[in-house]
Protein backbone atom coordinates (compact mmCIF):
# COMPACT_ATOMS: atom_id res chain seq x y z
CA UNK A 1 0.00 0.00 0.00
CA UNK A 2 1.57 3.35 -1.27
CA UNK A 3 -0.63 5.66 1.43
CA UNK A 4 -0.83 4.48 4.97
CA UNK A 5 -4.32 2.79 5.57
CA UNK A 6 -4.96 4.70 8.13
CA UNK A 7 -4.41 8.13 5.90
CA UNK A 8 -6.48 6.67 3.16
CA UNK A 9 -9.45 5.46 5.69
CA UNK A 10 -9.58 8.41 7.47
CA UNK A 11 -10.09 10.68 4.39
CA UNK A 12 -12.94 8.18 3.14
CA UNK A 13 -14.15 8.64 6.42
CA UNK A 14 -14.07 12.30 5.88
CA UNK A 15 -15.94 12.56 2.93
CA UNK A 16 -19.44 11.91 2.08
CA UNK A 17 -20.23 10.04 -0.58
CA UNK A 18 -23.60 11.03 -1.26
CA UNK A 19 -22.60 14.46 -1.43
CA UNK A 20 -19.44 13.81 -3.16
CA UNK A 21 -21.50 12.07 -6.31
CA UNK A 22 -24.43 14.51 -5.75
CA UNK A 23 -22.47 17.09 -7.16
CA UNK A 24 -22.47 15.43 -10.17
CA UNK A 25 -25.59 12.74 -10.41
CA UNK A 26 -29.03 13.62 -9.24
CA UNK A 27 -29.33 11.14 -6.10
CA UNK A 28 -32.24 10.67 -4.20
CA UNK A 29 -33.39 8.84 -0.75
CA UNK A 30 -33.38 4.64 -1.17
CA UNK A 31 -33.72 3.03 2.22
CA UNK A 32 -30.88 4.44 4.24
CA UNK A 33 -29.10 5.22 0.93
CA UNK A 34 -29.11 7.13 -2.02
CA UNK A 35 -29.77 6.35 -5.43
CA UNK A 36 -29.35 7.60 -9.01
CA UNK A 37 -28.71 7.24 -12.49
CA UNK A 38 -25.54 5.98 -13.61
CA UNK A 39 -22.89 8.57 -14.70
CA UNK A 40 -21.06 5.91 -16.35
CA UNK A 41 -23.52 4.32 -18.75
CA UNK A 42 -26.42 6.14 -20.58
CA UNK A 43 -29.35 5.05 -18.42
CA UNK A 44 -32.92 6.17 -17.59
CA UNK A 45 -34.10 4.18 -14.36
CA UNK A 46 -31.32 4.48 -11.93
CA UNK A 47 -29.31 1.49 -11.26
CA UNK A 48 -26.76 3.68 -9.01
CA UNK A 49 -26.49 3.04 -6.14
CA UNK A 50 -24.51 5.11 -3.46
CA UNK A 51 -24.04 3.90 0.28
CA UNK A 52 -22.23 5.42 3.28
CA UNK A 53 -18.70 4.29 1.95
CA UNK A 54 -19.08 3.18 -1.40
CA UNK A 55 -20.41 3.22 -4.56
CA UNK A 56 -22.35 0.59 -7.08
CA UNK A 57 -24.06 0.07 -10.41
CA UNK A 58 -25.88 -2.69 -10.65
CA UNK A 59 -26.40 -1.93 -14.68
CA UNK A 60 -22.85 -1.62 -15.80
CA UNK A 61 -20.55 -2.94 -12.52
CA UNK A 62 -19.13 0.27 -11.88
CA UNK A 63 -18.06 0.22 -8.42
CA UNK A 64 -15.77 2.03 -6.25
CA UNK A 65 -15.26 4.60 -2.68
CA UNK A 66 -14.94 8.29 -2.87
CA UNK A 67 -11.19 7.75 -4.16
CA UNK A 68 -11.96 5.98 -7.29
CA UNK A 69 -15.40 7.75 -7.84
CA UNK A 70 -12.93 10.79 -8.56
CA UNK A 71 -10.49 8.66 -10.93
CA UNK A 72 -13.60 7.05 -12.36
CA UNK A 73 -15.61 10.24 -13.04
CA UNK A 74 -12.92 12.76 -13.99
CA UNK A 75 -10.26 10.95 -15.81
CA UNK A 76 -8.13 11.37 -12.48
CA UNK A 77 -4.90 9.36 -11.23
CA UNK A 78 -4.77 7.56 -8.02
CA UNK A 79 -2.49 10.60 -6.49
CA UNK A 80 -4.63 13.57 -7.87
CA UNK A 81 -7.53 11.76 -6.68
CA UNK A 82 -6.42 11.52 -3.72
CA UNK A 83 -4.90 15.31 -3.28
CA UNK A 84 -8.03 16.85 -4.46
CA UNK A 85 -10.06 14.95 -1.73
CA UNK A 86 -7.44 15.45 1.16
CA UNK A 87 -7.75 19.43 0.39
CA UNK A 88 -11.13 19.31 0.44
CA UNK A 89 -11.35 17.40 3.19
CA UNK A 90 -8.33 19.52 5.28
CA UNK A 91 -6.02 16.54 5.42
CA UNK A 92 -2.14 16.94 4.30
CA UNK A 93 -1.00 13.66 2.24
CA UNK A 94 1.61 12.13 3.78
CA UNK A 95 4.96 12.08 1.44
CA UNK A 96 4.92 8.85 -0.27
CA UNK A 97 8.49 6.85 -1.03
CA UNK A 98 9.07 6.25 -4.98
CA UNK A 99 8.93 2.30 -3.68
CA UNK A 100 5.38 3.30 -2.26
CA UNK A 101 4.22 5.05 -5.71
CA UNK A 102 5.22 2.38 -7.72
CA UNK A 103 3.97 -0.43 -6.04
CA UNK A 104 0.44 1.43 -6.02
CA UNK A 105 0.59 2.19 -9.85
CA UNK A 106 1.09 -1.39 -10.11
CA UNK A 107 -1.74 -2.45 -8.19
CA UNK A 108 -3.85 0.13 -9.72
CA UNK A 109 -2.90 -1.11 -13.34
CA UNK A 110 -3.68 -4.95 -12.29
CA UNK A 111 -7.28 -3.61 -11.06
CA UNK A 112 -7.60 -2.22 -14.73
CA UNK A 113 -6.10 -5.25 -16.49
CA UNK A 114 -8.93 -7.40 -14.83
CA UNK A 115 -11.83 -5.13 -15.89
CA UNK A 116 -10.43 -5.23 -19.38
CA UNK A 117 -10.89 -9.10 -19.25
CA UNK A 118 -14.43 -8.87 -17.17
CA UNK A 119 -15.44 -6.42 -19.74
CA UNK A 120 -14.40 -9.37 -22.27
CA UNK A 121 -15.91 -11.72 -20.60
CA UNK A 122 -19.75 -10.81 -20.14
CA UNK A 123 -19.47 -9.34 -24.01
CA UNK A 124 -18.68 -12.87 -24.49
CA UNK A 125 -21.20 -14.28 -22.46
CA UNK A 126 -24.14 -12.75 -24.81
CA UNK A 127 -21.87 -13.57 -28.08
CA UNK A 128 -22.80 -16.60 -30.35
CA UNK A 129 -19.99 -18.09 -28.66
CA UNK A 130 -21.27 -17.89 -25.25
CA UNK A 131 -24.58 -19.18 -25.97
CA UNK A 132 -23.95 -22.76 -24.14
CA UNK A 133 -23.03 -21.07 -21.42
CA UNK A 134 -25.55 -18.91 -21.27
CA UNK A 135 -27.68 -21.72 -21.88
CA UNK A 136 -26.35 -23.19 -18.82
CA UNK A 137 -26.43 -20.91 -16.38
CA UNK A 138 -30.21 -20.71 -17.34
CA UNK A 139 -31.06 -24.01 -16.99
CA UNK A 140 -28.94 -23.94 -13.34
CA UNK A 141 -32.15 -21.18 -12.43
CA UNK A 142 -30.44 -18.04 -12.75
CA UNK A 143 -32.33 -15.13 -13.92
CA UNK A 144 -30.54 -12.77 -16.19
CA UNK A 145 -30.66 -9.99 -13.76
CA UNK A 146 -28.35 -12.48 -11.63
CA UNK A 147 -26.22 -13.22 -14.29
CA UNK A 148 -25.84 -9.69 -14.68
CA UNK A 149 -25.25 -8.60 -10.81
CA UNK A 150 -22.54 -11.20 -10.57
CA UNK A 151 -20.93 -10.19 -13.56
CA UNK A 152 -20.75 -13.81 -14.75
CA UNK A 153 -18.87 -14.50 -18.09
CA UNK A 154 -17.56 -16.92 -20.85
CA UNK A 155 -14.22 -17.21 -21.11
CA UNK A 156 -13.40 -17.97 -24.92
CA UNK A 157 -11.85 -20.79 -25.98
CA UNK A 158 -8.40 -19.93 -24.90
CA UNK A 159 -7.08 -19.90 -27.69
CA UNK A 160 -5.57 -16.24 -27.54
CA UNK A 161 -8.37 -14.07 -28.01
CA UNK A 162 -8.57 -12.45 -24.83
CA UNK A 163 -4.74 -11.72 -25.00
CA UNK A 164 -4.48 -10.31 -28.16
CA UNK A 165 -7.57 -8.15 -27.37
CA UNK A 166 -5.99 -6.96 -24.18
CA UNK A 167 -2.94 -6.04 -26.22
CA UNK A 168 -4.71 -4.10 -28.54
CA UNK A 169 -6.01 -2.41 -25.68
CA UNK A 170 -1.88 -1.79 -24.55
CA UNK A 171 -1.37 -4.06 -21.92
CA UNK A 172 1.84 -5.90 -21.58
CA UNK A 173 1.87 -9.64 -21.70
CA UNK A 174 3.93 -9.10 -18.16
CA UNK A 175 0.99 -7.67 -16.62
CA UNK A 176 -1.97 -9.77 -18.17
CA UNK A 177 0.69 -12.69 -16.31
CA UNK A 178 0.91 -10.78 -12.95
CA UNK A 179 -2.91 -10.11 -13.07
CA UNK A 180 -3.54 -14.09 -13.12
CA UNK A 181 -4.77 -14.26 -16.55
CA UNK A 182 -2.11 -16.21 -17.99
CA UNK A 183 0.20 -18.59 -17.11
CA UNK A 184 3.48 -20.09 -17.46
CA UNK A 185 3.89 -23.56 -18.96
CA UNK A 186 7.45 -25.41 -17.99
CA UNK A 187 8.78 -25.37 -20.72
CA UNK A 188 6.02 -24.13 -23.12
CA UNK A 189 4.75 -20.59 -24.21
CA UNK A 190 2.70 -18.31 -21.72
CA UNK A 191 -1.21 -19.42 -22.09
CA UNK A 192 -4.56 -18.38 -20.86
CA UNK A 193 -5.82 -19.54 -17.73
CA UNK A 194 -9.28 -19.45 -18.69
CA UNK A 195 -10.54 -21.27 -21.41
CA UNK A 196 -13.85 -23.15 -21.97
CA UNK A 197 -15.75 -21.70 -18.61
CA UNK A 198 -18.11 -19.65 -16.91
CA UNK A 199 -16.06 -16.62 -15.28
CA UNK A 200 -17.23 -15.56 -11.68
CA UNK A 201 -16.03 -12.79 -11.29
CA UNK A 202 -14.25 -11.81 -7.52
CA UNK A 203 -14.17 -8.49 -5.67
CA UNK A 204 -12.82 -7.17 -2.72
CA UNK A 205 -14.23 -5.80 0.10
CA UNK A 206 -14.79 -2.33 -1.33
CA UNK A 207 -15.68 -4.38 -4.76
CA UNK A 208 -12.39 -3.80 -6.59
CA UNK A 209 -11.98 -6.86 -9.39
CA UNK A 210 -8.98 -8.66 -8.17
CA UNK A 211 -9.30 -12.27 -9.68
CA UNK A 212 -11.56 -14.66 -11.37
CA UNK A 213 -12.95 -18.40 -10.94
CA UNK A 214 -13.93 -20.44 -13.81
CA UNK A 215 -16.32 -23.20 -14.05
CA UNK A 216 -16.51 -26.32 -16.70
CA UNK A 217 -20.16 -26.38 -18.66
CA UNK A 218 -19.48 -30.28 -18.04
CA UNK A 219 -17.75 -32.78 -15.86
CA UNK A 220 -13.80 -31.95 -17.55
CA UNK A 221 -11.77 -31.54 -14.28
CA UNK A 222 -11.07 -30.00 -12.42
CA UNK A 223 -14.61 -28.39 -12.40
CA UNK A 224 -13.51 -24.97 -10.61
CA UNK A 225 -10.42 -23.29 -11.18
CA UNK A 226 -9.62 -20.13 -9.10
CA UNK A 227 -6.99 -17.55 -10.51
CA UNK A 228 -3.73 -17.49 -8.93
CA UNK A 229 -2.22 -15.33 -5.98
CA UNK A 230 -1.63 -11.78 -7.16
CA UNK A 231 -0.26 -8.53 -5.63
CA UNK A 232 -4.28 -7.75 -5.46
CA UNK A 233 -5.59 -11.20 -4.88
CA UNK A 234 -5.22 -13.26 -2.03
CA UNK A 235 -6.95 -16.52 -1.20
CA UNK A 236 -6.81 -16.81 2.04
CA UNK A 237 -7.79 -12.96 2.88
CA UNK A 238 -11.04 -12.88 0.49
CA UNK A 239 -14.24 -13.98 0.44
CA UNK A 240 -16.66 -14.08 -2.56
CA UNK A 241 -19.33 -11.91 -3.09
CA UNK A 242 -18.30 -10.15 0.51
CA UNK A 243 -18.83 -7.01 -1.17
CA UNK A 244 -22.42 -7.42 -2.43
CA UNK A 245 -23.00 -8.92 1.67
CA UNK A 246 -22.14 -6.06 2.96
CA UNK A 247 -25.14 -4.24 1.40
CA UNK A 248 -27.41 -7.15 2.51
CA UNK A 249 -26.25 -6.62 5.90
CA UNK A 250 -26.92 -3.05 5.92
CA UNK A 251 -30.22 -4.08 4.84
CA UNK A 252 -31.09 -6.51 7.38
CA UNK A 253 -29.81 -10.09 5.88
CA UNK A 254 -27.77 -12.38 8.27
CA UNK A 255 -23.77 -13.06 7.41
CA UNK A 256 -23.34 -16.69 5.58
CA UNK A 257 -20.73 -18.61 4.73
CA UNK A 258 -21.38 -21.42 2.14
CA UNK A 259 -19.42 -23.34 0.34
CA UNK A 260 -19.52 -22.62 -3.66
CA UNK A 261 -20.41 -19.67 -5.80
CA UNK A 262 -23.30 -21.22 -7.22
CA UNK A 263 -24.36 -21.80 -3.18
CA UNK A 264 -23.97 -17.86 -2.92
CA UNK A 265 -25.33 -16.58 -6.09
CA UNK A 266 -28.29 -19.29 -5.80
CA UNK A 267 -28.72 -17.75 -2.30
CA UNK A 268 -28.59 -13.82 -3.04
CA UNK A 269 -31.13 -14.77 -5.79
CA UNK A 270 -33.31 -16.28 -3.31
CA UNK A 271 -33.22 -13.17 -1.09
CA UNK A 272 -30.62 -14.04 1.11
CA UNK A 273 -28.17 -11.81 0.44
CA UNK A 274 -26.04 -11.55 3.28
CA UNK A 275 -23.96 -15.00 1.66
CA UNK A 276 -20.78 -15.15 0.97
CA UNK A 277 -18.15 -18.31 0.65
CA UNK A 278 -14.60 -18.89 0.67
CA UNK A 279 -12.26 -19.36 -2.52
CA UNK A 280 -11.70 -23.24 -2.82
CA UNK A 281 -9.79 -23.46 0.13
CA UNK A 282 -10.89 -24.14 3.94
CA UNK A 283 -12.11 -21.32 5.67
CA UNK A 284 -9.12 -19.86 7.41
CA UNK A 285 -8.49 -17.07 10.08
CA UNK A 286 -7.87 -14.11 8.34
CA UNK A 287 -11.35 -14.90 6.77
CA UNK A 288 -12.99 -15.65 10.33
CA UNK A 289 -11.38 -11.64 11.37
CA UNK A 290 -12.61 -10.36 7.96
CA UNK A 291 -16.11 -12.05 8.71
CA UNK A 292 -16.23 -10.96 12.27
CA UNK A 293 -15.67 -7.40 11.11
CA UNK A 294 -18.98 -7.47 9.47
CA UNK A 295 -21.06 -9.54 12.21
CA UNK A 296 -20.65 -10.96 15.52
CA UNK A 297 -22.17 -14.23 14.89
CA UNK A 298 -21.62 -15.02 11.08
CA UNK A 299 -23.59 -18.49 10.38
CA UNK A 300 -21.37 -21.31 8.45
CA UNK A 301 -23.26 -22.69 6.32
CA UNK A 302 -21.46 -26.12 4.75
CA UNK A 303 -23.07 -29.20 2.45
CA UNK A 304 -25.02 -31.72 4.02
CA UNK A 305 -22.21 -34.22 3.15
CA UNK A 306 -19.09 -35.88 4.97
CA UNK A 307 -16.71 -33.11 3.39
CA UNK A 308 -19.46 -30.29 4.52
CA UNK A 309 -19.18 -31.85 7.99
CA UNK A 310 -15.80 -31.54 8.11
CA UNK A 311 -15.39 -28.46 6.90
CA UNK A 312 -17.76 -27.73 9.76
CA UNK A 313 -15.57 -29.46 12.44
CA UNK A 314 -12.68 -27.59 11.46
CA UNK A 315 -14.07 -24.23 11.13
CA UNK A 316 -15.37 -24.59 14.76
CA UNK A 317 -11.86 -25.88 15.67
CA UNK A 318 -10.07 -23.30 14.24
CA UNK A 319 -12.07 -20.26 15.57
CA UNK A 320 -11.77 -21.42 19.03
CA UNK A 321 -8.54 -19.42 20.10
CA UNK A 322 -10.32 -16.18 18.63
CA UNK A 323 -13.35 -16.24 20.09
CA UNK A 324 -14.66 -13.57 22.62
CA UNK A 325 -18.26 -12.66 23.84
CA UNK A 326 -18.43 -10.62 20.87
CA UNK A 327 -17.59 -12.78 18.24
CA UNK A 328 -18.95 -16.62 17.61
CA UNK A 329 -19.90 -18.53 15.26
CA UNK A 330 -23.59 -20.43 14.12
CA UNK A 331 -23.79 -23.72 12.57
CA UNK A 332 -26.56 -24.92 10.21
CA UNK A 333 -26.96 -27.94 9.09
CA UNK A 334 -28.32 -29.12 5.59
CA UNK A 335 -30.30 -31.87 5.04
CA UNK A 336 -28.41 -34.66 3.68
CA UNK A 337 -26.53 -34.58 0.32
CA UNK A 338 -27.89 -31.33 -0.46
CA UNK A 339 -26.66 -27.72 -0.90
CA UNK A 340 -27.70 -24.33 -0.27
CA UNK A 341 -27.86 -23.90 -4.14
CA UNK A 342 -29.58 -27.38 -4.92
CA UNK A 343 -31.69 -27.09 -1.75
CA UNK A 344 -33.28 -23.95 -2.64
CA UNK A 345 -33.87 -25.71 -6.65
CA UNK A 346 -35.76 -28.35 -4.56
CA UNK A 347 -37.97 -26.78 -1.91
CA UNK A 348 -37.69 -22.98 -2.14
CA UNK A 349 -36.28 -20.43 -0.08
CA UNK A 350 -38.70 -21.28 3.08
CA UNK A 351 -36.70 -23.78 3.93
CA UNK A 352 -33.05 -22.40 3.79
CA UNK A 353 -34.84 -20.11 5.74
CA UNK A 354 -35.82 -22.83 7.88
CA UNK A 355 -32.05 -24.09 8.00
CA UNK A 356 -30.93 -20.79 9.09
CA UNK A 357 -33.51 -20.43 12.23
CA UNK A 358 -32.27 -23.72 13.35
CA UNK A 359 -28.74 -23.30 12.95
CA UNK A 360 -26.82 -24.23 16.35
CA UNK A 361 -24.81 -21.99 18.36
CA UNK A 362 -21.28 -22.95 18.31
CA UNK A 363 -21.13 -24.32 22.13
CA UNK A 364 -23.56 -26.97 21.31
CA UNK A 365 -22.05 -27.91 17.97
CA UNK A 366 -18.31 -28.35 19.82
CA UNK A 367 -19.93 -30.67 21.96
CA UNK A 368 -20.96 -32.87 18.84
CA UNK A 369 -17.28 -32.65 16.62
CA UNK A 370 -15.50 -33.57 19.99
CA UNK A 371 -18.40 -36.49 20.49
CA UNK A 372 -17.62 -37.52 17.07
CA UNK A 373 -14.11 -37.74 17.46
CA UNK A 374 -14.78 -41.09 19.20
CA UNK A 375 -17.10 -42.09 21.47
CA UNK A 376 -18.28 -45.40 24.02
CA UNK A 377 -19.54 -45.54 27.81
CA UNK A 378 -17.07 -47.40 29.05
CA UNK A 379 -15.78 -45.62 32.00
CA UNK A 380 -12.16 -45.10 30.22
CA UNK A 381 -13.57 -43.84 27.08
CA UNK A 382 -16.14 -41.58 29.06
CA UNK A 383 -13.14 -40.26 30.84
CA UNK A 384 -10.69 -39.39 27.94
CA UNK A 385 -14.16 -37.70 26.35
CA UNK A 386 -14.15 -35.93 29.16
CA UNK A 387 -10.71 -35.08 28.79
CA UNK A 388 -11.22 -33.61 25.19
CA UNK A 389 -14.39 -31.33 26.08
CA UNK A 390 -11.88 -29.96 28.00
CA UNK A 391 -9.40 -29.25 26.52
CA UNK A 392 -11.27 -27.90 23.76
CA UNK A 393 -12.92 -24.81 25.83
CA UNK A 394 -8.98 -24.88 27.16
CA UNK A 395 -8.08 -22.96 23.57
CA UNK A 396 -10.46 -20.43 23.96
CA UNK A 397 -8.00 -17.49 24.48
CA UNK A 398 -10.55 -15.26 25.72
CA UNK A 399 -10.45 -16.78 30.25
CA UNK A 400 -14.04 -16.08 31.14
CA UNK A 401 -15.55 -17.75 28.20
CA UNK A 402 -13.20 -20.24 28.49
CA UNK A 403 -14.46 -21.05 32.05
CA UNK A 404 -18.05 -20.75 30.35
CA UNK A 405 -17.40 -22.81 27.63
CA UNK A 406 -15.65 -25.49 30.06
CA UNK A 407 -19.23 -25.53 32.07
CA UNK A 408 -21.49 -25.91 29.32
CA UNK A 409 -19.94 -28.51 27.19
CA UNK A 410 -19.37 -30.38 30.85
CA UNK A 411 -22.95 -29.97 31.68
CA UNK A 412 -24.00 -32.31 28.76
CA UNK A 413 -21.32 -34.89 29.33
CA UNK A 414 -23.03 -35.33 32.65
CA UNK A 415 -26.45 -35.06 31.26
CA UNK A 416 -25.67 -37.43 28.19
CA UNK A 417 -24.86 -40.06 31.31
CA UNK A 418 -27.99 -39.79 33.07
CA UNK A 419 -29.69 -40.31 29.56
CA UNK A 420 -27.52 -43.20 28.62
CA UNK A 421 -29.35 -45.78 26.56
CA UNK A 422 -32.95 -44.23 25.79
CA UNK A 423 -33.46 -40.33 25.84
CA UNK A 424 -36.21 -39.58 28.41
CA UNK A 425 -39.36 -38.60 26.83
CA UNK A 426 -40.94 -35.91 26.49
CA UNK A 427 -43.96 -36.82 28.44
CA UNK A 428 -41.81 -37.66 31.15
CA UNK A 429 -40.81 -33.85 31.98
CA UNK A 430 -44.24 -32.39 32.73
CA UNK A 431 -44.13 -28.73 32.52
CA UNK A 432 -45.07 -27.13 36.16
CA UNK A 433 -44.79 -23.88 36.79
CA UNK A 434 -46.55 -23.22 40.21
CA UNK A 435 -49.52 -25.07 41.70
CA UNK A 436 -52.23 -21.96 41.79
CA UNK A 437 -52.22 -21.34 38.18
CA UNK A 438 -52.69 -17.45 38.16
CA UNK A 439 -55.57 -15.79 35.73
CA UNK A 440 -53.18 -14.99 33.11
CA UNK A 441 -51.87 -18.37 32.44
CA UNK A 442 -55.43 -19.99 33.10
CA UNK A 443 -56.90 -17.58 30.12
CA UNK A 444 -53.78 -18.69 27.60
CA UNK A 445 -54.80 -21.83 28.70
CA UNK A 446 -58.29 -21.54 27.42
CA UNK A 447 -56.83 -19.85 24.43
CA UNK A 448 -54.26 -22.74 23.11
CA UNK A 449 -57.99 -25.20 24.05
CA UNK A 450 -60.04 -23.21 21.87
CA UNK A 451 -57.47 -23.13 19.30
CA UNK A 452 -57.42 -26.84 19.33
CA UNK A 453 -61.04 -27.14 19.24
CA UNK A 454 -61.01 -25.28 15.92
CA UNK A 455 -57.86 -27.41 14.47
CA UNK A 456 -57.95 -30.84 15.65
CA UNK A 457 -55.25 -31.39 12.94
CA UNK A 458 -53.05 -29.31 15.16
CA UNK A 459 -53.56 -31.79 18.05
CA UNK A 460 -50.78 -34.38 16.18
CA UNK A 461 -47.75 -31.87 16.68
CA UNK A 462 -48.55 -30.42 19.73
CA UNK A 463 -50.10 -33.22 21.12
CA UNK A 464 -47.09 -33.82 24.15
CA UNK A 465 -46.92 -30.19 24.53
CA UNK A 466 -50.32 -29.91 25.08
CA UNK A 467 -50.66 -32.74 27.22
CA UNK A 468 -48.15 -31.74 29.78
CA UNK A 469 -49.20 -28.21 30.08
CA UNK A 470 -50.50 -26.67 34.05
CA UNK A 471 -54.33 -25.94 32.97
CA UNK A 472 -57.42 -25.15 34.88
CA UNK A 473 -58.90 -28.39 36.49
CA UNK A 474 -61.91 -27.52 34.34
CA UNK A 475 -59.69 -27.36 31.20
CA UNK A 476 -57.79 -30.09 31.89
CA UNK A 477 -60.74 -32.55 32.31
CA UNK A 478 -61.92 -30.87 28.37
CA UNK A 479 -58.07 -31.49 27.23
CA UNK A 480 -58.32 -35.49 28.94
CA UNK A 481 -61.70 -35.97 26.64
CA UNK A 482 -60.21 -33.97 23.55
CA UNK A 483 -57.10 -36.23 23.61
CA UNK A 484 -59.25 -39.27 24.46
CA UNK A 485 -61.32 -38.43 21.39
CA UNK A 486 -58.94 -38.13 19.13
CA UNK A 487 -57.03 -40.71 19.94
CA UNK A 488 -57.95 -43.21 17.53
CA UNK A 489 -58.21 -41.03 14.72
CA UNK A 490 -57.86 -37.56 13.16
CA UNK A 491 -60.68 -35.67 13.20
CA UNK A 492 -62.19 -32.36 12.02
CA UNK A 493 -64.08 -29.66 14.17
CA UNK A 494 -67.31 -30.54 13.60
CA UNK A 495 -66.49 -34.35 14.28
CA UNK A 496 -64.41 -33.60 17.37
CA UNK A 497 -67.18 -31.43 19.20
CA UNK A 498 -69.78 -33.99 18.56
CA UNK A 499 -67.62 -36.74 20.62
CA UNK A 500 -67.22 -34.34 23.00
CA UNK A 501 -71.07 -34.12 23.72
CA UNK A 502 -71.09 -37.44 23.65
CA UNK A 503 -68.71 -37.83 26.48
CA UNK A 504 -70.61 -35.16 28.37
CA UNK A 505 -67.40 -32.65 27.85
CA UNK A 506 -69.53 -30.45 26.07
CA UNK A 507 -70.20 -27.68 28.88
CA UNK A 508 -66.11 -27.14 29.00
CA UNK A 509 -65.69 -27.10 25.26
CA UNK A 510 -68.78 -24.19 24.84
CA UNK A 511 -67.12 -22.42 28.18
CA UNK A 512 -63.44 -22.83 25.78
CA UNK A 513 -64.88 -21.18 22.89
CA UNK A 514 -66.80 -18.51 24.97
CA UNK A 515 -65.55 -14.78 24.40
CA UNK A 516 -65.72 -14.67 28.02
CA UNK A 517 -63.78 -13.08 30.55
CA UNK A 518 -62.34 -12.09 27.13
CA UNK A 519 -62.46 -12.36 23.43
CA UNK A 520 -60.33 -15.13 21.86
CA UNK A 521 -57.71 -13.80 19.83
CA UNK A 522 -58.18 -14.28 16.31
CA UNK A 523 -55.99 -17.13 15.73
CA UNK A 524 -58.38 -19.22 17.76
CA UNK A 525 -61.26 -18.30 15.78
CA UNK A 526 -63.00 -20.72 13.27
CA UNK A 527 -61.81 -18.93 10.04
CA UNK A 528 -58.71 -18.60 11.02
CA UNK A 529 -56.06 -20.30 8.27
CA UNK A 530 -54.36 -23.39 9.66
CA UNK A 531 -51.00 -21.71 9.27
CA UNK A 532 -52.29 -18.52 11.58
CA UNK A 533 -54.04 -21.06 14.07
CA UNK A 534 -50.94 -23.23 14.72
CA UNK A 535 -47.51 -20.33 14.89
CA UNK A 536 -50.85 -18.82 17.10
CA UNK A 537 -50.89 -21.99 19.40
CA UNK A 538 -47.06 -22.00 19.44
CA UNK A 539 -46.69 -17.98 20.35
CA UNK A 540 -49.30 -18.43 23.41
CA UNK A 541 -47.98 -21.82 24.46
CA UNK A 542 -44.25 -19.91 24.66
CA UNK A 543 -45.81 -17.42 27.14
CA UNK A 544 -46.66 -19.99 29.68
CA UNK A 545 -43.20 -21.87 28.93
CA UNK A 546 -40.54 -20.42 27.31
CA UNK A 547 -37.86 -22.87 27.53
CA UNK A 548 -40.01 -26.12 26.53
CA UNK A 549 -41.18 -24.00 23.35
CA UNK A 550 -37.26 -23.72 22.84
CA UNK A 551 -36.82 -27.11 22.92
CA UNK A 552 -39.35 -27.46 20.15
CA UNK A 553 -37.87 -25.41 18.10
CA UNK A 554 -34.87 -26.99 18.53
CA UNK A 555 -36.28 -30.88 17.58
CA UNK A 556 -38.36 -29.31 15.05
CA UNK A 557 -35.37 -28.07 13.64
CA UNK A 558 -33.44 -31.29 14.27
CA UNK A 559 -36.69 -33.46 12.54
CA UNK A 560 -36.79 -31.22 9.41
CA UNK A 561 -32.58 -31.96 8.56
CA UNK A 562 -33.23 -35.48 9.52
CA UNK A 563 -36.18 -35.76 7.39
CA UNK A 564 -36.43 -32.28 5.19
CA UNK A 565 -40.20 -33.09 4.18
CA UNK A 566 -42.87 -30.41 3.98
CA UNK A 567 -44.17 -30.72 7.15
CA UNK A 568 -41.39 -30.31 8.78
CA UNK A 569 -40.78 -27.76 7.61
CA UNK A 570 -43.99 -26.11 7.86
CA UNK A 571 -43.99 -27.13 11.44
CA UNK A 572 -40.07 -25.83 11.79
CA UNK A 573 -41.33 -22.30 10.68
CA UNK A 574 -44.45 -21.90 12.99
CA UNK A 575 -42.39 -22.57 15.62
CA UNK A 576 -39.56 -20.32 14.53
CA UNK A 577 -41.96 -17.62 14.03
CA UNK A 578 -43.71 -17.83 17.38
CA UNK A 579 -40.26 -17.59 18.98
CA UNK A 580 -39.39 -14.74 16.94
CA UNK A 581 -42.60 -13.02 17.96
CA UNK A 582 -41.55 -13.82 21.93
CA UNK A 583 -38.47 -12.22 21.11
CA UNK A 584 -40.17 -8.84 19.97
CA UNK A 585 -39.93 -6.04 22.59
CA UNK A 586 -43.83 -5.73 23.71
CA UNK A 587 -44.51 -9.36 23.25
CA UNK A 588 -47.40 -10.81 25.48
CA UNK A 589 -49.48 -8.01 25.48
CA UNK A 590 -52.17 -8.76 22.68
CA UNK A 591 -53.56 -12.00 24.50
CA UNK A 592 -53.78 -10.17 28.16
CA UNK A 593 -56.35 -8.07 27.14
P1 LIG B 1 -18.43 -28.17 -4.85
O1 LIG B 1 -17.80 -29.34 -5.48
O2 LIG B 1 -19.30 -28.35 -3.64
O3 LIG B 1 -19.23 -27.50 -6.00
O4 LIG B 1 -17.31 -27.12 -4.55
P2 LIG B 1 -20.52 -26.59 -5.98
O5 LIG B 1 -20.20 -25.31 -5.30
O6 LIG B 1 -21.69 -27.35 -5.52
O7 LIG B 1 -20.63 -26.25 -7.51
P3 LIG B 1 -21.68 -26.73 -8.59
O8 LIG B 1 -23.01 -26.57 -7.95
O9 LIG B 1 -21.36 -28.12 -8.95
O10 LIG B 1 -21.44 -25.79 -9.71
C1 LIG B 1 -17.45 -26.06 -3.65
C2 LIG B 1 -16.41 -25.02 -3.95
O11 LIG B 1 -15.11 -25.59 -3.88
C3 LIG B 1 -14.28 -25.01 -4.86
C4 LIG B 1 -15.09 -23.94 -5.54
O12 LIG B 1 -14.87 -22.72 -4.88
C5 LIG B 1 -16.51 -24.43 -5.34
O13 LIG B 1 -17.46 -23.40 -5.44
N1 LIG B 1 -13.82 -26.00 -5.85
C6 LIG B 1 -14.54 -27.09 -6.17
C7 LIG B 1 -12.63 -25.77 -6.50
O14 LIG B 1 -11.96 -24.78 -6.23
N2 LIG B 1 -12.21 -26.66 -7.45
C8 LIG B 1 -12.94 -27.75 -7.79
O15 LIG B 1 -12.52 -28.50 -8.68
C9 LIG B 1 -14.13 -27.98 -7.12
MN1 LIG C 1 -23.66 -27.11 -5.99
Amino acid sequence: MALPPAFLDELRARTPLSALIGRRVKLSKSGRNWKGCCPFHGEKSPSFHVYDDHFHCFGCGQHGDAISFVMQSEGASFPEAVERLAGEAGLEVPKQSPRAIEAERQRLDLHGVLDLAQASFTRRLHEGEGAAALDYLRRRGLSPETIARFGLGWSGDGRGALTAELARAGVETARMLEAGLLREAEDGPVRELYWNRVTFPIRDRRGRLVSFGGRTLGDAKPKYINGPESPVFSKKRNLYALDLARAGLRAGQRLVVAEGYMDVIALHQAGFTGAVAPLGTALTEEQLEELWRLAPDPVLCFDGDGAGARAAARAAELCLPLLTPERTLLLAALPGGDDPDTLIQKRGAASFQAVLDAARPLSHALYDFVREQGGGDTPEQRAALRARLVAAAGRIADRSLAAEYRSALLDRFYASRKRFGKAAPAQARPVRTHSSLDATQAERGRCLVAILLRHPDLLRDTEEAFAALDLSPVMARLRDAMLHASERNALDSTALLTQLNASGAMEEAVQALSSAPYPLPACAHADAMPAEAEAGWWHIFGLMHRSRLDEEVAAAGQAFIDRPDEAAQRRLIALCAARDALSMPDQGAEIET
